[in-house]
């Protein structure tokens, strides 16, 4: 079976992709390396340095490759980009997917499953947030990730296709991106492991529901093993704050591990939790690393990669 992988080069995508070669999938991946990197992609897969946003040569590779699955994680991610240019974040994620989602199904491909965004929801009030809720993006990403959701849906429908639309919560693990808006695992264990404090905004008890890596990939493999299509939260359904998880990081790391608290941040959720229960219905799937073990491992790698 053959599986295309956009944004393999990057930090969930390369996990996915390392994934479906241990199960014995053909893997072929798209990534310009604009955050993705080299080192990154697994030995087996087949590269094509290309950018989502040049159309033709999108649909080259695809119709060269001829997927019998689409795995779709390459976008533009960072909310502070979309914020001051949201020509580009549109470009990359709105017209970048759904030209690659209709060159997929007329090629054949069985399924797509395209990485969507807790980001779509906004700021509802109750928690934890199931599938259904009034969907109201707070950035021009959180509408970029949300508008493919249509496409792909109605491609879908007129093709004959399948689709499953996953949207994640936070993700954490090895190989994230700690510059920029790099979560804030990533972001703790980089300045942990080079010795520096990290600084915690408002009063720390902000929540998320963190989620690993490892995980999110085991979804995009029971997406593919699936019959259902739609959409699902992959999350754990578990609030952690960041006070906890400083904590979690001092039983780790020990007295390396020290913070200061700053302002809070303008605009900032201060609760986000998605209901993981239909992709456990559905799919099958449900998170199994407990938050203690995954901040472990994703420390230790980066006390060992050191970026
Ligand atoms: N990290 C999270 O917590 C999180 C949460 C929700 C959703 N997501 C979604 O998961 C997906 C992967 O995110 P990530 O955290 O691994 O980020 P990442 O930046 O590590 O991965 C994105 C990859 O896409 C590639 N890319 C970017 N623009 C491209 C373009 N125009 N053409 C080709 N390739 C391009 C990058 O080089 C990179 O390898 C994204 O779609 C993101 O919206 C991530």
């Amino acid at each position: 079976m053959k599986v295309l992988v956009t944004g393999g080069a990057g930090f969930i995508g390369s996990h996915v992709a390392d994934l479906l070669c241990a199960h014995g999938y053909a893997v072929s991946i798209i990534d310009n390396l604009s955050t993705g990197r080299v080192s990154n992609l697994p030995q087996e897969a087949t590269f094509f340095h290309v950018d989502l946003t040049d159309f033709d040569e999108i649909r080259q590779v695809v119709e060269a490759v001829r997927p019998d699955y689409l795995i779709h994680l390459a976008a533009q991610v960072d909310v502070t980009t979309s914020l001051t240019n949201p020509l580009i974040d549109a470009s990359t994620n709105i017209l970048g997917s759904l030209n690659l989602f209709q060159v997929a199904y007329q090629v054949g491909v069985k399924r797509i499953v395209y990485a969507s965004s807790a980001a779509v929801y906004g700021d509802p009030a109750a928690l934890p947030l199931s599938e259904d809720v009034k969907i109201e993006p707070l950035s021009p990403y959180g509408i970029s990730k949300y508008v493919p959701e249509h496409y792909l849906r109605i491609f879908a429908s007129e093709s004959g296709g399948h689709y499953t639309i996953l949207r994640y919560a936070n993700v954490y693990g090895p190989r994230q991106n700690a510059s920029g808006e790099g979560g804030v695992v990533a972001i703790f264990s980089s300045r942990i492991a080079a010795g520096k404090p990290v600084t915690i905004f408002g009063n720390g008890e902000q929540t998320r529901d963190f989620i690993y890596v490892e995980d999110v990939a085991k979804a995009n493999l029971a997406a593919l093993h699936s019959n259902c299509d739609g959409v699902f939260n992959i999350s754990t359904g578990v609030r952690i704050s960041v006070n906890n998880l400083f904590d979690l990081f001092r039983q780790i790391a020990g007295d390396t591990a020290r913070c200061e608290y700053a302002p809070p941040r303008p605009g900032e959720i201060m609760h986000s939790c998605l209901d993981p229960e239909k992709a456990k219905a559905c799919l099958n799937w449900q998170a199994e690393t407990d938050i203690f073990d995954g901040i472990a491992q994703t420390y230790k790698w980066f006390v060992n990669a050191r970026v």
